[in-house]
């Protein structure tokens, strides 16, 4: 198995292993280097459905985004292979992944990583994007770490599509029937490495410490400095490639591309745990 390091803070090619095949040492292995590079990418897997599946398995508990399949198809194609109409609901999601986020954030319980693995891919953009919210910590000078310290901001992606104009009021999208958004801390220790990154993102909004403005410009600026060169990996998918990414300390988002091209994704999302990734409790 080989592992070549990205160019940023983050991030990680794996070749030499099949992950429909690991023997144990190989499945340890990938399991420390996750948690060193928070992002992994595995060229030329051509997974199935259940074997992606079961390789996300190994990280944890399935969350079931539409019903009880383990992978959710992030395609601008139907089963018949005609394309969505940019007005689709399903479009607007996938619009909204093209601004800088961490899948299920919006939930009671956020997600721990996510799995997404490239089968049709378009001619020109439709990468994806990772950034690294440890190195982002990192990098804050002292008076903005001590003035974040201990400000939580709420959670919603019926406040982030409504942001790029996506408020179809008829739609019902996963995460959209929640009530109480969930307040998260803007600084997250990751459970298992111990080490502290900032928790924002497109889902986030409504810091109860500050006015809206003052809010919304924190959120925005603090998004502008933690997205940056060293911190951020694109990658040009090739159909099979297939990564993971660790959704407690990354933040990831698609890059544009013309949908009169097809672009198919699958998607597994693996459960946070209720211990580290379950809401501050509100009130
Ligand atoms: C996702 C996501 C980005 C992409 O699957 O959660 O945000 O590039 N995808 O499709
Ligand atoms: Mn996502």
């Amino acid at each position: 198995m080989n592992i070549e390091p990205t160019d940023a803070t983050l991030g990680a090619v794996v070749t030499g292993v099949r992950l429909a095949a690991l023997t144990g040492d190989e499945w340890h292995a990938i399991e420390s280097v996750f948690h060193d590079y928070a992002v992994l990418i595995f060229p030329e897997q051509y997974a199935t459905a259940l074997e992606q599946t079961e390789f996300a398995r190994r990280f944890g508990e399935i969350e079931h985004l539409y019903g009880d399949s383990g992978v959710v198809p992030v395609s601008n194609q139907r089963s018949d292979g005609s394309l969505l109409e940019d007005e689709d609901p399903a479009m607007q999601i996938m619009r909204g992944n093209e601004g800088w986020h961490t899948d299920s954030s919006y939930m009671p319980l956020a997600a721990k990583a996510s799995v997404l693995s490239a089968h049709v891919v378009p001619m020109a953009g439709g990468e994806t994007e990772w950034a690294d919210m440890r190195a982002a910590y990192g990098a804050l000078d002292e008076t903005t770490r001590e003035h974040i310290a201990d400000l939580s901001a709420y959670h919603s992606i019926r406040y982030s599509q409504a942001q790029i104009g996506h408020t179809d009021p008829g739609y019902a999208g996963y995460g959209f029937d929640v009530e109480e958004p969930p307040l998260r801390s803007l600084v997250k220790i990751h459970p298992v490495t111990g080490r502290p990154s900032l928790f924002i993102g497109r889902h986030a909004y409504g810091i109860p410490d500050l006015q809206p403005d003052d809010s919304e410009k924190l959120l925005r600026d603090l998004l502008d400095f933690a997205c940056q060169p060293p911190r951020t990996h694109r990658r040009e998918w090739k159909p099979g490639d297939i990564a993971i990414w660790d959704n407690r300390c990354v933040l990831h988002r698609a890059r544009p591309y013309d949908h009169a091209e097809p672009r198919s994704m699958r998607h597994t999302r693996i459960a946070g745990d209720p211990r580290s990734e379950a809401a501050a409790p509100v009130g």
